[in-house]
């Protein structure tokens, strides 16, 4: 457990800190998802932190979710991959 928590500890800063340069910055970290030069961060504000502003926060938590688009419920990875395509005009990522 100890072990766990500790390579956890040692990961999660860097990852962490790779996907708020994703997010920010797509163009520039995720080229090849990209077909516009648009950021998350232009449309969720504030590294997705702003309210009212499409936030990021607790949304672990509310998926799946029905979505209307769809027609049916979907993931939180689901949700990101369908911003990459329709927000970002760039393609899905396997993994979201
Ligand atoms: C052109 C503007 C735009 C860009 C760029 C954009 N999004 Fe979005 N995104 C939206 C809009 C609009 C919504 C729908 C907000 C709502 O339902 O209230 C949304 C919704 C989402 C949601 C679901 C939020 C929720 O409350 O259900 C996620 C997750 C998300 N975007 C992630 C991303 C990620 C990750 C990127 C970058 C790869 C990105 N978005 C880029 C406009 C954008």
């Amino acid at each position: 457990m100890a072990a766990i928590l500790k390579r956890a500890d040692s990961n999660m800063p860097a990852l962490a800190q790779q996907g708020k340069l994703i997010f920010d910055q797509t163009p520039k970290y995720a080229p090849k998802y990209t077909g516009n030069q648009l950021s998350c961060n232009d449309c969720h504000l504030q590294s997705g932190t702003a309210s009212l502003a499409a936030p990021m926060v607790d949304l672990a938590g509310l998926f799946p979710m029905f979505n209307k688009r769809a027609g049916h419920v979907i993931s939180l990875q689901n949700r990101i991959q369908e911003c990459f395509t329709r927000s970002e005009a760039g393609r899905a990522s396997a993994r979201g």
